[in-house]
C-alpha cells in the first residue's frame, strides 16, 4: 500500500563543509593531516566553488531542502575576529538555495575546530563554552534571514568518542577523564549558545543533531548492556539539553547486536543495514516532544548496488513512524556528493552523486533517481 507523506514534508540531502568544500587548511584536521596523522582533505569535492552546479543537481533531483554546515575556521580565523569575506561567501551559498525555494538547515559546528582553538585544548578548555556561544550567535546574526533552522552541534557523541575514547580523530586521546570533561563542556556550550541566540533571535529554530544507534541484546546479559548503551549513547546528551532544543535531527546509520555480528547486508564500511532500526529510533525520540528530522541516513556503496533499496527501505521505516503519530518533518540523505570520509579519507562513497576527484566531474547515480521518484511523488 502506498503512503503519502504530509504536504510540506522535506526531502533533501546533507553535506558538511570540511568534507566537501576543499581548501580549508587552518582547522584541526588540516593541522593533523600535515602531521600525517589523518588523510588530507585537499580540494575535497571543490564544493566551495561548484556549489551552484551541485545545487542545480539537487534541484533536478526533486529536493526541496538541503542541510549543510559552515566552517568555523573560515568564519572565525582568529579568536573573536570574524572574516566578513567568508561570511559573504556563505551568504551567497545560502541565497542560492533560497532562490530555488529550498528549506535550509544550517549546522554551526560539524566536527572541525579552528586551529587556534585546537591549540588551546578545544572543548577540553572551559573557555570554549563562551567562545562557542559567541561564534554561534555570530552565525545566526549573519545568516538568520536565509536559514530555516540551525543545528548547533553535529553528533556530539561521535566527536567525543572518536577524539577522546577511541583516539582515532584529533586530538587522539584515550582518556575517560578527558572524555568526561569534553562531554560536559559541549553540553554547556550548546546550552550557552541556545540561550545567547534566543536573547536576540527568539524565533530562531535551534536544535541538535544526534546520531543514535539501535543497540540490541539477545540474552539477559547482552540486553542489560544494550540498555546501558541506549542510555549512554542515545539519551545522556539529549537528557542534559532537553529544555534547550527546538527540534532533534536524528542521524541513523546502523544497528549493533551486542556480542554478535549482525546479519548482512553490510555497507562498504562493514556497517550492517537495518532499516527497522530507523523506525525504532524515531519512535524512541518521541519522549522529547519536539519535531524530528532524519538529518542523515546513508550508505557507503561505491558500486551503487545497495543504495536504491537502502533508501526505499529506510524511507518506508520513516513512513511507519509517521503513521504511528511520530512528528517527523523531513529526510536528508547522506550525502549529496561523494566526499572526504574523515579517517577513511576518500575511500568511502556515500553520494547520490559520484565525484571524480581528478576532474571534479559529477555523475548522478541510479539510486538518486529512485530517491527522486519518492521525493517528487511524496509517496512510498
Ligand atoms: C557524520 C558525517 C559522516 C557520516 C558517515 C556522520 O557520522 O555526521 O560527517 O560522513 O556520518 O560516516
Amino acid at each position: 500500500m502506498k503512503f503519502t507523506f504530509p504536504n510540506n514534508f522535506l526531502w533533501g540531502a546533507a553535506t558538511s563543509s570540511y568534507q566537501v568544500e576543499g581548501g580549508i587548511d587552518h582547522c584541526d584536521w588540516a593541522v593533523e593531516a600535515r602531521g600525517g596523522k589523518v588523510p588530507h582533505a585537499g580540494k575535497a569535492a571543490n564544493h566551495y566553488n561548484l556549489y551552484s552546479n551541485d545545487f542545480d543537481i539537487a534541484e533536478s533531483l526533486g529536493h526541496n531542502a538541503h542541510r549543510l554546515s559552515v566552517e568555523w575556521a573560515r568564519i572565525e580565523p582568529q579568536e573573536g575576529e570574524f572574516d566578513e569575506k567568508e561570511i559573504k561567501h556563505y551568504r551567497e551559498v545560502l541565497q542560492n538555495l533560497k532562490d530555488r525555494g529550498f528549506y535550509v538547515s544550517l549546522t554551526i559546528w560539524h566536527f572541525t575546530l579552528p586551529d587556534w582553538l585546537y591549540a588551546h585544548g578545544g572543548f577540553k578548555n572551559k573557555k570554549s563554552i563562551d567562545i562557542f556561544s559567541q561564534y554561534s550567535k555570530k552565525v545566526v546574526e549573519s545568516f538568520h534571514d536565509l536559514v530555516d533552522d540551525f543545528v548547533t552541534i553535529n553528533e556530539p557523541m561521535v566527536y567525543t568518542s572518536n577524539g577522546y575514547i577511541r583516539g582515532n580523530w584529533p586530538p587522539f586521546k584515550k582518556t575517560k577523564l578527558a572524555h568526561f570533561k569534553v562531554h560536559k563542556n559541549i553540553v554547556k556550550a550548546h546550552i550557552a549558545a541556545y540561550e545567547n541566540i534566543k536573547k536576540d533571535f527568539p524565533k530562531a529554530q535551534i536544535g541538535i543533531v544526534k546520531d543514535n544507534i539501535f543497540f540490541e541484546g539477545k540474552n539477559i546479559i547482552t540486553k542489560t548492556i544494550a540498555r546501558f548503551l541506549i542510555w549512554f549513547w542515545n539519551h545522556r546528551f539529549l537528557n542534559s539539553i532537553k529544555n534547550h532544543m527546538d527540534f532533534i535531527g536524528l542521524n541513523y546509520y546502523f544497528h549493533s547486536v551486542i556480542g554478535e555480528k549482525p546479519d548482512p547486508p553490510f555497507s562498504d564500511f562493514g556497517w550492517s543495514i537495518y532499516p527497522n532500526g530507523l523506525y525504532y529510533m524515531l519512535s524512541d525520540l518521541r519522549r522529547y516532544n519536539v519535531p524530528l528530522f532524519v538529518s542523515e541516513n546513508g550508505v557507503a556503496d561505491a558500486d551503487d548496488k545497495l543504495r536504491s533499496h537502502f533508501i526505499e527501505d529506510h524511507i518506508l521505516a520513516v513512513s511507519r513512524a509517521i503513521q504511528d503519530g511520530v512528528d517527523v518533518r523531513g529526510y536528508y540523505y547522506w550525502s549529496l556528493l561523494d566526499n572526504f570520509e574523515w579517517a577513511a579519507g576518500f575511500t568511502k562513497r556515500f553520494g547520490l552523486v559520484e565525484v571524480d576527484y581528478d576532474t571534479m566531474d559529477r555523475k548522478i547515480r541510479e539510486s538518486a533517481m529512485v530517491y527522486k521518484r519518492i521525493s517528487t511523488t511524496n509517496t512510498i
